[in-house]
């Protein structure tokens, strides 16, 4: 059961790795000078011990400068001019996904895009188009793919994919027409499918046990892998899922699913491959990504490590 799996804890990243130290504290008690202290010695009998009192005044780093956007989950610096800039940015394109323009469609037949399906229908009934390219592809799709790797990566915290990876890898793109211009489209969701060779198969809750309680291990037939009860031996598998990501204001529409058939039917030209039949792994899912893979692939689905 998806709700008992674990999964791994990913730290959200922020945008300043440190914030600018505090200067130092200053000690607030008048020093007199030697006249006067001469002055005051001779007049009076020796004075008391008396207790100085000293007060500390503070340059109080107010944390509430560093906010967490409710909406992408970014921790930004408020008042930072970059650090908003980049905030705004990213949050703009995890919540309506980034173009698809003009300029990527000019590069489309040299880059190999693939239209790999159309007409395809979401539960809010709006329709769009899944496309298909190499994950190492370079020009202007290159970078456009580089762009929305990195928010995808941040949103995530995760790594970036290595040249390796992607070099293994193909992109496939859930782009929806946009609502301001015909020659555009927006890209709502995105699969990096990734050519693998081992996966190991995730346990049933039967097969495991005390995996609520986090101290007590597995029984001995069980591994973890990426903070979900799994069986260690690998088994032969073709396609990993390194990457899903959907646009959050495009969520629960079925962007993923469509995505995921379109890469298990397409990944291998003339074998599609069944979730279903252990042949589709997901590396390190998050919460929504375990609900989803459970839910596409019917219990199936394995785990592979990156
Ligand atoms: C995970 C994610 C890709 C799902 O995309 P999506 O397009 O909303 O997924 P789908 O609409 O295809 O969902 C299919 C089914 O998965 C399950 N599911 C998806 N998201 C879920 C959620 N947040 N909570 C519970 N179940 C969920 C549901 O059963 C859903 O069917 P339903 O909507 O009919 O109930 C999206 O939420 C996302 O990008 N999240 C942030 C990034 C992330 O966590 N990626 C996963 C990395 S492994
Ligand atoms: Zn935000």
């Amino acid at each position: 059961m998806a709700s008992t799996l674990k999964t791994y804890s990913r730290t959200k990243r922020t945008l300043l790795s440190s914030l600018p130290s505090s200067p130092p504290s200053v000690l607030a008690s008048p020093t007199p000078t030697p006249k006067a202290k001469a002055k005051k010695a001779a007049a009076k009998p020796p004075p008391k011990a008396k207790a100085k009192t000293f007060t500390q005044l503070h340059f109080c780093i107010d944390q509430t400068i560093l906010r967490t956007c409710a909406l992408c989950g970014l921790s930004y610096t408020k008042g930072a001019p970059d650090d908003e800039a980049l905030h705004k940015a990213h949050c703009a394109r995890v919540q309506k996904g980034m173009e698809w323009g003009r300029e990527e469609e000019k590069e489309q037949l040299a880059a190999g895009v693939v239209e790999v399906a159309s007409g395809v229908k979401l539960k809010d009934r709006k329709k769009g188009r899944i496309i298909c390219f190499k994950a190492d592809v370079g020009g202007k799709i290159g970078s456009k793919l580089s762009t929305l790797l990195n928010t995808i990566n941040l949103a995530l915290s995760s790594p970036s994919l290595t040249p390796e990876i992607l070099q293994a890898s193909k992109v496939y793109l859930f782009l929806t027409p946009s609502i301001t211009s015909t020659l555009r489209e927006k890209i709502v969701g995105c699969v990096i499918a990734q050519q693998i060779s081992t996966a190991v198969a995730i346990a049933t809750p039967t097969e495991y046990s005390g995996a609520c309680e986090p101290p007590s291990p597995p029984s001995p037939t069980t591994t973890l892998v990426g903070g979900i009860f799994c069986h260690p031996a690998p088994l032969p598998t073709p396609l990993g899922i390194s990457r899903l990501f959907v646009s959050s204001t495009h969520r629960r529409q079925g962007v993923a699913s469509h995505l995921l058939t379109a890469a298990a039917e397409t990944f291998v030209l003339g074998c599609p491959l069944d979730p279903r039949k252990g042949q589709v792994a997901f590396s390190q899912p998050t919460g929504d990504g375990s609900a989803v893979m459970h839910r596409w692939g019917g219990g199936g689905v394995r785990i592979y490590e990156e």
